[in-house]
């Protein structure tokens, strides 16, 4: 099954063709990041305009590199929330206009649980029950994935994501939008225990986490160097917030599997590119005995190709959407079902 997959919920225009949910046809993005750099963060309007005038060729261009037809085409998946309203409906508008043409059913995708399907490209292995740690620039939460489309969210962040935590801090620091990667990178060879910050702990559920007075502390330790003008040592800074980051998901993640008793984790998003929670995730598994998933680089952050992932057992679940499918900015809270 041949599905044609698109993704435009935040900056990244994305059209992919996947072959029954694992094999990858095509993989094709068009990235706004340069554009919206010179800001700082996302400008919704210009993000909305760029996938309007990106996301027709890039569909020409998926199907090209597939090396298929439009009529070989046996389903449109789409993302269809959460996202910057604007830019996710052009995504739903278009995938609703393509599945009409073309005859062929539309399937719409939550956005978290294909950053979640990332991993069946990955690891073709890959079955449900697992533990899922989801980080990326908008949301922080573990998932349950009991089936292919039964989630339910077991935490999450009270306030900032953890990609939201290393964006803003990064931009203090001067580093381009959008700054998780930099400040990653930075941090190599920096003494953690140099800058010692705040490791939030929350009232209520265990497996709730919350970023945002980490976040006030670093910018607050920067602002306070700044009008002393002491010198910080970024390398150490960065190293400080990611393992603070990291130490978060970690705790929380080891957890959750002892509360699931699931034998298998994987974990989603930007933020899974981190090079900190990639090493303490692995050491984590290693010590329970755990599988771990993570996957590839290029399906961390946003993609068409995790659409078409998820959107194929979405199809087989019969989630399948008819010509009202609207967009919506959220969707899901903590405590819901996914
Ligand atoms: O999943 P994603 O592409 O978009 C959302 O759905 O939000 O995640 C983007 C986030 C950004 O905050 C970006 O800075 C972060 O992922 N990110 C990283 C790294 N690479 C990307 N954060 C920390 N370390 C990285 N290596
Ligand atoms: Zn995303």
């Amino acid at each position: 099954m041949n599905i044609l997959s698109i993704e435009s919920s935040c900056d990244e225009t994305a059209v992919a063709v996947v072959c029954n949910g694992r094999k990858l046809l095509s993989d094709c993005i068009s990235s706004q990041v340069a554009i919206h750099r010179i800001y700082g963060g996302v400008v919704p309007e210009i993000a909305s305009r760029k996938h309007i005038e990106a996301i027709y060729p890039l569909a020409d261009q998926a199907l090209a590199e597939a090396g298929i037809t439009r009529a070989e085409l046996d389903a449109v998946a789409v993302t269809y929330a959460p996202g910057l309203i604007g830019a996710v409906l052009v995504g739903v508008n278009f995938a609703k206009a393509a599945a009409y043409a073309l005859g062929k059913p539309l399937i719409p995708v939550h956005h978290i649980r294909g950053h979640i399907a990332a991993n069946y490209l990955t690891h073709p292995e890959l079955e449900p029950p697992f533990l899922c740690l989801v980080v990326s620039g908008g949301h922080t939460m573990l998932v349950d994935v009991a089936d292919y489309t039964k989630m339910t969210i077991l935490g999450g962040t009270r306030d900032d994501a953890a990609g939201e935590c290393f964006d803003k801090i990064a931009r203090v620091l001067g580093m381009p939008y959008p700054g998780g990667a930099a400040l990653d990178r930075r941090s190599q060879g920096g003494d953690e225990t140099k800058y010692p910050l705040p490791r939030a702990k929350v009232d209520g559920n265990p497996l709730d986490l919350s970023f945002s007075g980490l976040k006030t502390a670093a910018i607050n330790l920067i602002h306070n160097a700044r009008q002393k003008n002491e010198e910080i040592d970024i390398p150490s800074l960065c190293a400080s917030v990611s393992a603070s980051v990291s130490q978060a998901l970690v705790s929380r993640t080891e957890l959750a599997l002892a509360q699931t008793g699931r034998k298998t984790l994987a974990v989603a998003g930007g933020v899974a590119a981190n090079s900190r929670i990639r090493a303490e995730v692995t050491a984590l598994a290693d010590r329970l005995g755990v599988k771990l998933c993570l996957p590839e680089l290029r399906f961390c952050g946003d993609n068409a190709a995790m659409i078409g992932a998820q959107g194929y057992y979405e199809y087989l679940a019969g989630n399948t959407a008819d010509m009202t499918l609207n967009a919506y900015a959220t969707k899901s809270l903590v405590g819901e079902t996914l």
